[in-house]
């Protein structure tokens, strides 16, 4: 067995950068295909293709950001100026966002939560995708991926939902570790 140093050593230590330490620059066109290239090489039970992808990027950021501050100030018009601001800024300053769309496709060889699974693992892969390219990702979901309006308004269809949303740009800071679980309080040796 030969050991894959690199991704060995990668997958040790990988994490999440938060949204608020991504910056520009972010992935180039070509990059950001490359990124999705490899972000949707995912296990896909059925093959049914189960999700999409919503890029925001540039000023539809911004555009996206306004939707939202829209919605919130009428569901909550209890929101100050500061409160819309943070929804206005919700797809900023990370420069490139990939919305990752779960579109069931109902069939009895794949039930729906091993298609929902699989838009969970291309959440996952463009992150680790993205640090492939040199750069840093979070998977994140916040109120917008529960609210029916606000995903439409972000691009999803009827019958379909985000599972997450991929920030993406370049660190402006070294992330500590987290804790990680114990393994020995998470596995079990079955033998009965
Ligand atoms: C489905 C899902 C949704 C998440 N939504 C949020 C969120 O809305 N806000 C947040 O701060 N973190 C959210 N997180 C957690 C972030 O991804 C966080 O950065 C992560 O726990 C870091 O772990 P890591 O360093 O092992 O990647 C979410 C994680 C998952 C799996």
């Amino acid at each position: 067995m030969t050991v894959n140093v690199p991704l060995r050593d990668y997958l040790r230590t990988r994490r999440s950068v938060g949204i608020g330490f991504l910056r520009d620059p972010g992935p180039t066109p070509e990059e950001l295909e490359e990124i999705i290239t490899m972000g949707v090489r995912v296990p896909d039970h059925g093959k049914f293709v189960p999700w999409r992808l919503v890029v925001y990027s540039g000023e539809a950021r911004a555009r996206a950001g306004q939707r939202l501050a829209d919605i919130a100030r009428r569901n909550r018009p209890e929101l100050d100026e500061a409160g819309l601001d943070i929804e206005r800024r919700q797809f900023l300053p990370a420069p490139v966002t990939i919305g990752v769309v779960f579109s069931p496709r109902p069939n009895p060889k794949a039930p729906e939560i091993e298609q929902l699974l699989s838009a969970g693992a291309v959440c996952f892969n463009l992150c680790n995708a993205a640090f492939a390219m040199g750069f840093a990702a979070s998977w994140v979901t916040r109120w917008f991926a529960f609210d029916p309006e606000a995903q439409q308004a972000l691009g999803a269809r009827a019958g379909e939902r985000f599972v997450g949303f991929i920030h993406i740009g370049t660190p402006s800071t070294v992330i500590e570790d987290r804790e990680r679980p114990d393994i020995s309080s998470i596995v079990t040796h079955w033998s009965e």
